[in-house]
């Protein structure tokens, strides 16, 4: 069975991707420094035999070629993720974000891994005006530092091309949605549903701007495929990775809500922080990987809710780091 290194896996998507990984009996070894000290996933797999955890900072550990040669794959998920934590945290992003991951990428330069995918993010269209979809070609318009970061490491990995032995495929994810062991709740839709269910109202801003959403779980699916991908006509390509039925604005999520919490209080205000406002164009990795999320955005909310009401997520200290209130410690 393939053999897969997850750096960065102990996060929000990467603990999914690891769970439904293992169950198909892939081997797994897993790189994180829980940078939200997420002590709850410290034992998570652990007992699982097909599963290896290092407890270590990608910066500081020691990708010798002999080691990387042990694996088939490398799935990239680490990093300061979104904007609200690159800001706050500026100079650690760059550290981790730029200069940490060139370094890790530089490292497979002379390894024999056959594939590695590199995650990426749809927030690199940042503002596509005239309800334009935004593909692969268009002019990318990064607001973010972590979307800044995100585009550069992209061109890194693009410049290795025709100078290195294995494939790199990259990523651009929608916004994620949906549960995993390592809840986020400054995701749109997560902290949508959470917040709605706890304060029986919701702010939202800029109700008309559009993003895109996938389940977690369909991403798992997704990068499995690529994984398994057999041509070599995706190698150093790119994908937006979501699919087009599921482009929504914040007010059509709304119309969903009220369905499940038709009391609750809807409050629309203009001008918030994120000028986000992007529709995607998902024709290119439904060609390549016939993909077709398939986990909807209602199932979506129907899961989180189911959890929230058995009375999971309602204490906001105990997970310090899930809900935009993001906090690392000062020695990293
Ligand atoms: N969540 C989304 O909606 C979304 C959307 C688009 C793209 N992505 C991309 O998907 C990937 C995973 O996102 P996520 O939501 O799971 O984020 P996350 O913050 O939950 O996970 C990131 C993981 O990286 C680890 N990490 C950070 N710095 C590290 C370091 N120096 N050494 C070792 N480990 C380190 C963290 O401990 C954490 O486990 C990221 O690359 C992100 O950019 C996420």
């Amino acid at each position: 069975m393939k053999k897969i290194l997850v750096i960065g896996g102990m996060g929000y998507i990467g603990t999914v991707f690891i769970k439904n990984m293992l169950k198909r009996n892939y081997m797994i070894t897993c790189i994180d420094n829980f940078i939200y000290n997420q002590l709850i996933q410290k034992n998570l797999f652990s007992d699982i035999k097909n599963f290896k955890f290092i407890e270590k900072d990608f910066r500081n550990f020691d990708f010798e070629v002999s080691y990387l040669n042990k694996f088939d794959n490398i799935v990239i998920f680490g990093g300061l993720v979104g904007d609200p934590i690159t800001k706050k945290y500026n100079d650690l992003s760059v550290s981790i974000n730029d200069i940490g991951l060139k370094k890790v990428i530089d490292a497979f330069d002379n390894s024999l891994v056959k594939k590695i995918v590199f995650i990426s993010t749809c927030s690199n269209y940042g503002l596509v005006e005239n309800g334009r979809l935004a593909d692969e070609k268009c002019k990318l318009n990064p607001l973010s530092q972590y979307a800044k970061s995100k585009v550069e490491l992209e061109n890194y990995i693009l410049s290795k091309k025709g100078k290195v032995n294995y494939e790199a495929i990259i990523l651009r994810f929608a916004t994620a949605f949906g549960l995993s062991p390592r809840m986020r709740f400054d995701l749109t839709i997560n902290e949508f549903v959470r917040e709605i269910f706890i304060n029986k109202k919701l702010v939202v801003y800029d109700e008309n701007t559009w993003r895109p959403y996938c389940h977690v779980v369909d991403f798992t699916n997704l990068i499995e495929k690529v994984i398994n991908y057999k041509k070599d006509d995706i190698n150093f390509e790119i994908f937006n990775a979501g699919s087009e039925k599921n482009n929504a604005t914040k007010f059509q999520l709304t119309n969903k809500l009220k369905m499940y919490f038709p009391n609750a209080k809807f409050i629309f205000k203009s001008q918030g922080s994120d000028l986000r406002d992007y529709r995607v164009n998902f024709t290119k990795v439904k060609k390549f990987f016939d993909f077709n999320p398939q986990i909807s955005i209602d199932d979506g909310i129907k899961e989180i809710l189911k959890e929230l009401k058995e009375g999971k997520y309602k204490d906001l200290n105990y997970y310090s780091d899930k809900l935009g209130n993001y906090s690392i410690d000062e020695k990293i």
